[in-house]
């Protein structure tokens, strides 16, 4: 079949197979849908082809010398664009190997060493292939980590301001190790780390329309002094920009938490006593969450910090299974993270199913009673929960007017079990076949505000 073209740049009417989870809840599905992208790259209408041909009073004019292209993608599926909320670009390069090593093991052999060997001149090579790698497993929106370095952290803004993806990225704080004393005062590095963190906060969080925005980027307790987690919680609340970490992975990790933090009531209480939990705290996202106490639970509920989930990286690195049921009732708003090294591999999809397999294994071994979500629950939390996360979910994460056109076009057809046969036509099947079938091919397109992203 020849492939149909793709829109490049909005204004543009959309038809395909249309899936999206909706804000209010559940689920929308178009066999034969229409998705208008208005002029500005925001969504102006979603409904069934043949009743969106017809105009509608609510849809803003178009200017009349704009010529609105139609484009059929038929029987492509659309989708609202994946987030992925936790990340490790310069940790690419070893995506795939180190597995079952314990996280602080791992971190001196391979992650460490690769990360000080990332300067301006790796995040220039990188940097764009690393967009590019995003966009084409579906991604149009990813939190990251770049490397200790100003001058690379740097870089990899500008790849991700020239590809067109939507990105958090943030210069790795980091001026201690396991077996520090941490009380003191921040050492020259750490000073240094955060008056380039602020640097790349005022130049970058924001730019383009708040396409692109900053993370202070405290690495993890054990990476740093008390006055760092505290400086960088401060600066991120006065400039709007978020505020990124790890929380609670592995077991041996939180051990030397509490040997380095023993004033702290468990790991969580060293970030909140560094003032990152509010009230007046930064907007936190907090990687992995694992082994958190009911305490820990209950305050990360109230401060309304986001949780990255990252089955793939928690069971290649033997870090544990995440309670996910237990943290959406406690309302907890959590996304999805690929977790680069620590991860595989960009695909939120491939996310999906390993984050379905490991809770399976959490009710069939741990006991835990709590239904398993279904594959349109774990699509909403690889969009609208990751949106959420970030304080974006009026702006993105759904395709519903309003947004901003963010979405993603598959072929679902690579899903199938044998070619030509047993195609999916429920909606709860196609996205089950995407996440538990994922081929390496099924993304076809990615758009961020109507722009189609280079994959
Ligand atoms: N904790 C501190 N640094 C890291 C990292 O790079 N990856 C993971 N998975 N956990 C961490
Ligand atoms: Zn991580």
């Amino acid at each position: 079949m020849a492939m149909p073209s793709l829109p490049l740049a909005p204004p543009f009417r959309l038809r395909a197979r249309v899936l999206t989870p909706l804000a209010a809840g559940g689920t929308r599905y178009f066999a034969d849908g229409a998705v208008h992208v208005d002029p500005h790259g925001r969504i102006s209408r979603v409904a069934d082809w043949a009743e969106a041909s017809e105009p509608e009073a609510s849809e803003p004019e178009v200017d009349a010398m704009t010529r609105i292209r139609d484009y059929d993608v038929r029987p492509w599926l659309v989708l609202p664009g994946l987030v992925d909320l936790h990340t490790h670009i310069p940790q690419l390069p070893n995506a795939g190997v180190g597995a079952g090593l314990d996280l602080l093991t791992w971190l001196e052999q391979y992650t460490f060493p690769l990360e000080r060997r990332f300067d301006a001149a790796a995040a220039e090579r990188l940097g764009p292939l690393a967009m590019r790698a995003f966009s084409a497993a579906g991604t149009t929106t990813v939190a990251a980590y770049a490397s200790a370095d100003p001058d690379a952290t740097e870089v990899l803004l500008q790849s991700a301001e020239a590809h067109g993806i939507r990105a958090v990225i943030g210069l790795v704080l980091m001026g201690r190790t396991v077996g520090d004393e941490h009380g003191g005062a921040a050492s020259p590095d750490e000073d240094a780390g955060l008056r380039a963190s602020a640097e790349l906060a005022a130049r970058w969080h924001g730019r383009d329309e708040g396409r692109l925005r900053y993370a202070f980027t405290p690495r993890f307790a054990l990476s740093c002094s008390g006055q760092v987690l505290r400086a960088s919680a401060r600066l991120a609340a006065e400039t709007g920009s978020y505020w990124q970490t790890h929380l609670s992975e592995d077991p041996r990790e939180l051990d030397e938490v509490r040997r380095a933090f023993p004033e702290a009531r468990d790991y969580l209480d060293v970030y909140d006593r560094a003032g990152a939990l509010g009230p007046g705290g930064p907007s936190a996202l907090f990687a992995h969450a694992i082994h958190l106490s009911d305490r820990e639970i209950e305050r990360l509920a109230e401060s309304g910090a986001g949780v990255a989930h990252c089955p793939a990286s928690n069971l290649f690195l033997p870090s544990g299974i995440m309670p996910l049921a237990r943290y959406l009732e406690a309302g907890i708003p959590v996304g999805l993270g690929s977790d680069i090294s620590g991860g595989p591999g960009p695909s939120i999809f491939e996310v999906m199913r390993v984050g379905a397999y490991a809770q399976h294994a959490l009710q069939i071994v741990g006991g835990d009673p709590r239904p398993v979500l279904d594959p349109l629950g774990w699509l909403r939390l690889g969009t609208l929960g990751g949106a959420a996360a970030l304080g974006l979910a009026d702006t993105i994460g759904s395709l519903e007017p309003g947004r901003e056109a963010d979405m993603i076009a598959i072929d679902a057809s690579l899903t199938e079990p044998l070619p030509g046969a047993g195609s999916a036509d429920e909606p709860a099947e196609i996205v089950s076949r995407l996440i538990f079938r994922t081929h390496p091919q099924m993304v076809r397109g990615a758009w961020v505000r109507g722009r189609l992203l280079p994959a």
